[in-house]
């Protein structure tokens, strides 16, 4: 995907606008922060040297070969050598009886809990009825959820810093009480096809889902962006276990495609606020884990 295509993408989907009505400037900023190094005139290429001790000459002259690539493609090429595994290894369960009051409460799961503001308002909401885990694969999310929560006293809420797609079985199967609500709320979309592996939501992830959740427990899943909602949609729509939320409770009303209509958490996520102050519509589905 050519540069100006990737910002688009980057910018719709994390600033509602496109990259021609956005400052280059401005792009190219938010840019580096989704990418740390991330420099769209490449100026480390003219330093000394690069990490992967070719010398930056070389990568200069190279650059020119480069152009094709986009920025993520740039950046794995430059550390390479780093061979940095994201977080492969599954996160260690914690002591519940250490980080609960009482481990033995259903437990709700947010998968990609990014800020975990989410969880924290409903653990305030459910002292002593609910736990609530947050995942996040970015730790520094983690460490502030984490005195947020220490803050607001709250004994029913941890977040673990952990790959989902790889740890979630794991730890929801050491958890002592039953596993009641899970949630993926906005997932990152990794628009690129090639790129579909990255998704949070796995086949695995999805039978670990399954696997764990309680008779009459619950999934939610929700994305401002359609390709996204679908993907999931379709992994869980083909579940025997599962039935969709408005067969059995014709509250929750859904459209003529099947989405629901309104958000059944009575609070929106951070990602959810911002795509709908952008005029975005939100996609979801909850589902009932029958017997
Ligand atoms: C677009 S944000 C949405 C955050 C929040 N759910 C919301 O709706 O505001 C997606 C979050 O999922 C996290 N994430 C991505 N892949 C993950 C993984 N494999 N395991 C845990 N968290 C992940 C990202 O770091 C990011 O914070």
């Amino acid at each position: 995907m050519a540069l100006s295509r990737f910002l688009q993408l980057h910018n719709s989907y994390y600033h509602g606008t496109s990259s021609s009505s956005f400052p280059k400037t401005a792009a190219n900023l938010a840019l580096s922060s989704l990418i740390p190094h991330f420099s769209p005139s490449l100026p480390s290429f003219s330093r000394s040297c690069t990490a992967s001790g070719v010398p930056a000459a070389q990568l200069a002259s190279d650059h020119h070969h480069h152009q094709h690539l986009t920025s993520p493609e740039l950046v794995a090429l430059e550390y390479a050598d780093l061979n940095l595994s994201y977080k492969l290894v599954p996160a260690q369960a914690p002591d519940w009886n250490q980080v609960f009051g009482d481990p033995t409460l259903p437990l709700t799961v947010d998968i990609g809990c990014g800020s975990g503001r989410l969880l924290l308002w409903l653990a305030k909401q459910n002292p002593d009825v609910r736990n609530y885990l947050g995942l996040e694969i970015r730790q520094k999310l983690v460490k502030r959820a984490e005195v947020w929560a220490k803050d607001l006293s709250l004994n029913n809420i941890h977040f673990l810093f952990a790959n989902a797609t790889i740890s979630f079985k794991q730890l929801v199967t050491s958890y002592p009480g039953p596993l009641m609500f899970v949630s993926i709320l906005c997932p990152d979309p990794h628009f690129k096809k090639r790129h579909h592996k990255r998704r949070v939501l796995q086949k695995p992830l999805v039978d670990a889902i399954i696997d764990t959740l309680m008779p009459d427990g619950q999934v939610l899943i929700q994305s401002d962006v359609l390709e996204v909602a679908l993907d999931m949609r379709n992994q869980f729509d083909e579940v025997e276990a599962l039935k969709h939320m408005d067969a059995v409770n014709p509250t929750l009303l859904c459209d003529s495609e099947g989405w629901l209509l309104s958000n059944p958490m009575g609070i929106r996520t951070e990602r959810e606020i911002h795509a709908e102050l952008e005029g975005s519509r939100i996609y979801r589905r909850m589902y009932l884990k029958q017997i």
